[in-house]
């Protein structure tokens, strides 16, 4: 459960990258509906979702997302079962200082190609608040596209949508991934 893209690398997330994780879920500027309050919970919130992914099927999960050049996590993007189980959901937090450079486009796309080469999705998902305009750009840099409304832990979302056809006709899919 490995990917990499030209500046990044992406395997799956540890419980020994408590530090990076708390770095990113205990900042309110990116977990903006519930920053971890500390390192405590930070803790049992990479425990949790570790948890969750051992019950998942075989190459879905939470991916660490490594810069190459310095070894640093600067985020991390998942690959998730959805309510629809013919759909699989992205997810993308990243580390406020990475914003803008483009990584999290970099590792999404990086994302959408694993998930339909390597793991044989049918359809990608994302569940966005229209308010969060820079999902929204990234969903919209990825060719999601608006599919419905959906109600998620009381707030409005969008749900976005992009199948295999469409990613392999969007001009960054031969570019992708590195080694695909
Ligand atoms: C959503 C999120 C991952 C987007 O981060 P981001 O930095 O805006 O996205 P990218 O890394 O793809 O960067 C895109 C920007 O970098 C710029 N950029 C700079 N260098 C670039 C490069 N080499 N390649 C591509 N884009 C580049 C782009 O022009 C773009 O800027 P623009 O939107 O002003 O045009 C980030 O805001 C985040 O972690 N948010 C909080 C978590 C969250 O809300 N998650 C989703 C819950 S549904």
């Amino acid at each position: 459960m490995t990917f990499e893209t030209s500046r990044l690398l992406a395997r799956p997330l540890e419980v020994s990258d408590q530090g990076a994780f708390h770095r990113i879920w205990g900042d309110p500027r990116v977990i903006w509906w519930g920053a971890m309050p500390d390192a405590a919970a930070s803790a049992r919130k990479l425990d949790e979702i570790l948890e969750r992914v051992r019950n998942m099927p075989a190459g879905q999960g939470w991916f660490a997302v490594v810069e190459k050049a310095s070894g640093v996590i600067i985020g991390d993007v998942v690959l998730a079962p959805y309510i629809t189980a013919s759909d699989l959901e992205l997810g993308w937090h990243f580390a406020f200082d990475s914003w803008g450079q483009g990584y999290a486009t970099e590792a999404s796309r990086g994302l959408v190609r694993y998930a339909f080469e390597r793991v044989n999705a049918h359809r990608l998902v994302a569940d966005i608040v229209p308010g969060n305009l820079l999902s929204m750009r990234l969903a919209a840099r990825l060719g999601m596209h608006r599919i419905g409304d959906r109600v998620r832990a009381t707030l409005p979302h969008v749900v976005l949508a992009l199948d295999r056809g469409e990613a392999e006709a969007a001009p960054w899919w031969p570019d992708a991934l590195v080694s695909p």
